[in-house]
């Protein structure tokens, strides 16, 4: 495991967390879109998102890799998060994105790393009973990193009318029957 830390999100990340947006590969894992320029959209406000914090209900980490920022991630309570963002769905659950920004830093492991990271923090609150995630049905590279980390498919689903992903979920059951318990 290489040697990744995970922290709250601050202000003081946004310039980063900006140009992160513009990288292509990181645009392309959030949108179909060609002509996308930004990820997550035009109307995407770090400063908003940070300040939304709510400790298990909505946090944004970033992962720093001996001191050097090199990736992003959101966790949070779907049922409970206040965008909504996946409609009616069932308490209990931890939804996680990740994004590596740097190019340099991706495929070295690193993303398996902050995974770990981020199982063992959703999963240390016992009513936690599943880790979802919506992947693009297009980002046929990061289904096989979360198929590989035990997250099964489990069905299609159209976020925001327009971004058609599938939807993968890791149970505490089967997260523990590899890593023993939380
Ligand atoms: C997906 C991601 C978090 C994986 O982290 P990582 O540190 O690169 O992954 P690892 O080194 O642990 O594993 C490599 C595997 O990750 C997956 N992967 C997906 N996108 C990748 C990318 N742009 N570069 C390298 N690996 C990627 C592949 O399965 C790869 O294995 P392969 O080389 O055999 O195809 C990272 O590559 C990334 O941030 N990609 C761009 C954004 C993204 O796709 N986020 C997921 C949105 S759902």
């Amino acid at each position: 495991m290489s040697d990744i830390k995970l922290r709250a999100a601050t202000h003081a990340d946004i310039p980063t967390l900006l140009r992160w947006d513009a990288d292509p590969v990181v645009i392309a894992s959030g949108s179909d879109d060609p002509d996308a320029v930004i990820a997550w959209g035009e109307d995407n406000d770090w400063a908003e998102n940070i300040d939304l914090y709510q400790r298990d209900v909505w946090e944004y980490w970033i992962a720093e890799l001996d001191g050097r920022s090199i990736g992003a991630m959101q966790m949070c309570d779907p049922h409970l998060e206040p965008t909504h963002y996946w409609g009616e769905i069932e308490p209990n659950l931890r939804a996680l994105d990740i994004w590596i920004g740097e190019a340099d830093a991706r495929g070295k492991g690193h993303g398996e790393t902050m995974m770990s990271l981020a199982f063992a923090r959703c999963f240390s609150d016992p009513l936690v009973t599943a880790i979802i995630i919506d992947p693009l049905a297009s980002n046929t590279r990061a289904h096989k990193f979360y198929q590989r980390l035990g997250f099964v498919p489990t069905h299609r689903q159209v976020f925001h009318e327009e971004d058609d992903c599938l939807v993968h979920r890791l149970t505490r059951q089967d997260w523990e029957a590899k890593h023993g318990p939380a």
